[in-house]
Order: structure tokens, then sequence, then C-alpha cells
């Protein structure tokens, strides 16, 4: 697997920009934090640089003259293998009550067995039980000098502010299509596999702003043998997006019930569908009002009729998540947009 391959093993291979500056100063500072709150969205690379970090400070061959682990010596290489004894990883999503947390903190008061420090990673903090947090926050507030925490969550707001505020925080936030270009780039280059940056730049718009997605969507495209953009619209399930449009524009519901089961058996993904006409509707709203000056390709439709139609669809994309058959929001939002106008 692509994202396996490719999980970023040094902190300059953590394709976020803003984390690896960061990331840097705090293993640069004269003393590290005791413990550090990772926060982002899924697939930003919360749990890669929680391994990197605990092999930063573990590495016999690094310090002082870099910060970077070396990936060779023995405390790197079985930190990569999960097998090294200083590093505690616990998964909060399966194992998230008391016993488990009290099970931790014992491990806490022990001094590290080879390395300098023990590094305990909790991944899916959120998850912890109001139990387990209360005595998590006791050893946060006095942590044996030798830990350090790493908590790592996709949902700050569920992480008792008393433990947040404990921690350094670093936001991983959402990956951005410029950092996911430049990931999917290091593959391809790796792979020797050659797309054209148009085709890459498609990919990371449709990744939902996770490295891992975008590194899945790669190897699908390239075990399939897609290299045409237009494949990989198809195989994103956007193409035609504007022939919708013209469709919706006509407003012929025979005519679009069609185009939809049409779609809906070719495949298509209905998310990136509305994820694209609501690009596209916004943009034709932002150029009737004159915020846009862009020379773009005009509909037909009144701007009552665009914002009413992207309400419907906005609601027709939220109830993708509960629909037992993913074309029938989409038919009922269009159904009712025809009703309507
Ligand atoms: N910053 C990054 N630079 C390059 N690749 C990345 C980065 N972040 C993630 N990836 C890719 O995405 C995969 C998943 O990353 P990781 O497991 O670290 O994400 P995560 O934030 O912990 O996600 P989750 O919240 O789903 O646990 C990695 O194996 C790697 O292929
Ligand atoms: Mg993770
Ligand atoms: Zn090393």
């Amino acid at each position: 697997m692509f994202y396996l391959k490719y999980r970023p093993q040094t902190i300059s291979e953590i394709d976020n920009s803003r984390v690896k500056e960061l990331l840097k100063k705090i293993l640069e500072g004269k003393s590290l934090p005791h413990a550090l709150l990772f926060v982002g969205q899924k697939g930003t690379g919360k749990t890669s640089a929680a391994r990197i970090f605990a092999k930063a400070i573990n590495c016999l061959n690094n310090r002082p003259n870099s910060i970077e682990p070396c990936n060779h010596c023995r405390h790197c290489l079985s930190i990569t293998a999960s097998s090294f004894t200083d590093v505690v990883e616990l998964d909060a999503a399966s194992n998230r009550g008391i016993e488990e947390i009290k099970n931790l903190i014992r491990e806490t008061a022990f001094f590290p067995m080879v390395g300098r420090f023990r590094v305990f990673i909790i991944d899916e903090a959120h998850m912890i039980t109001p139990d387990g947090f209360n005595a998590l926050l006791k050893t946060l507030e006095e942590p044996p000098k030798s830990a350090i925490f790493i908590l790592a969550t996709t949902n700050l707001e569920k992480l008792p502010k008393t433990i947040a505020s404990r921690c350094l925080k670093v936001n991983f936030g959402q990956a951005k299509i410029e950092d996911i270009i430049i990931m999917l780039k290091r593959i391809c280059k790796s792979e020797n596999l050659k797309f054209k940056d148009e085709f890459l730049k498609l990919i990371a718009r449709h990744s939902d702003h996770s490295f891992r997605d975008a590194a899945k969507i790669l190897e699908e495209v390239s075990i399939q043998n897609i290299a045409a953009t237009s494949d990989l619209e198809n195989y994103l399930g956007i193409r035609g997006k504007t022939n919708l449009l013209e469709v919706i524009e006509k407003k012929d519901i025979k005519k679009t019930f069609l185009w939809i089961e049409e779609f809906s058996q070719s495949g298509g993904s209905f998310k990136n569908l509305l994820e694209e006409i609501l690009e596209e509707l916004r943009v034709q709203l932002l150029h009737k009002k004159g915020v846009m000056i862009d020379d773009i390709k005009t509909i037909s439709l009144t701007t009552k009729e665009i914002t009413s139609l992207i309400k419907l669809l906005m609601e027709a994309y939220q109830n993708l998540r509960s629909t037992p058959i993913e074309s029938l929001p989409l038919e009922i939002a269009l159904s009712e947009f025809y009703n309507k106008t």
C-alpha cells in the first residue's frame, strides 16, 4: 500500500509544511514539553509524526548534530517496527476505560529501559472515558521527568479543556492541496509513475484534504492504468458535472432523472458530484454579484433560483450519510427545485 510504504519517516518527510517547522523548533528547544497534543483531520500525519518524534528523541545517532532520527540505529528500527519497549502506543478508540489508563499510568512510573525517554502515544485521545481523563489529568500535572505524552485527536472539542491546556498543541488541520501534491510527486518519483500536474492536482482536490486518501487514489489509479484526465474524472465520479447543471437549467425532470440514473450506473460518486456542483453554483452566484470577474460560462438561472438550489443540494449532501440509496437525496432535491420554480 502506497500510504504505508510512503509513511513519512523523518521530520523533513512530513509534507505538512507548518507542522514540520513547528516540530523542528520543539526538538531544537532546550527542554522538551512533557505533553504534546496533535490535533487534525484524519490522514494528516498525526500518528506518523508521533512516531517520528519518539524516534527523534531516542535515536542513538542524531544528537547533537541533528534532530532527525537516523532510521538505522537499533532504537529507530525497533520504533518503526513498533517493538520498542520505551514507546507505548494506546489506541483510545478501543482501550478507553479507567483500567487501561491506569495501566498506562503505572507504566509511566518506570524509568526508560533502553531509551532516553519513555513516550506514550495515545491515539484518538478524545475517546477516553471521563474516569480515564481524570486519572490521566493527575499524571499530566506531575509527570515523571523521563515520560513524554503525545495525545492525538481528530476531535478537539471532545477533549476536556483541563487536558488540552496541559499540552503543547500542534495543529495539523487539514492537508493543504499544495502539500498533498508534493507528497504525490514524492511517491510518483519513487514508483516511476509519470502523471501530469493537472492530473495530480485533481487527485489532491478530491482526497478530502487527507494525505492518506490521496495516496490511496493514486495507487488505485495506477493499478487500473488510468492516465488520461478524463478517465480520472470518470473514476472520481465528477464526469459531466457541467452537463448536469446544463440539464438542470432546462428544468426537464425526465431528462434529469435519466442523467442521474446513468451516472449512478457508471459508478459515479454522488459526494464528489455534489461538491463539484455546489462549488460551481457558488462561483455562479459570486459572479452574478460582481464579486468574481473571471470569465466564466454563465448559466441562465436567476440569483433566487441559484440560492434555492444551493440550499437544497446542501441538504442532499448532508443526507448522503444516512440514505439507503445513494442517488435519492439528489433526486429529491431536484424534484423539489423544479416544483418550486
Ligand atoms: N504530513 C504527511 N506527509 C506525507 N504523507 C503523509 C502525511 N500525513 C499522512 N501521510 C500519509 O497518510 C498516511 C496516514 O497518516 P497518519 O496515520 O499519520 O495520519 P493520522 O493523522 O494519524 O490519521 P488518523 O486520524 O486517521 O489516524 C501515512 O501513512 C502517509 O502515507
Ligand atoms: Mg492516526
Ligand atoms: Zn536512530
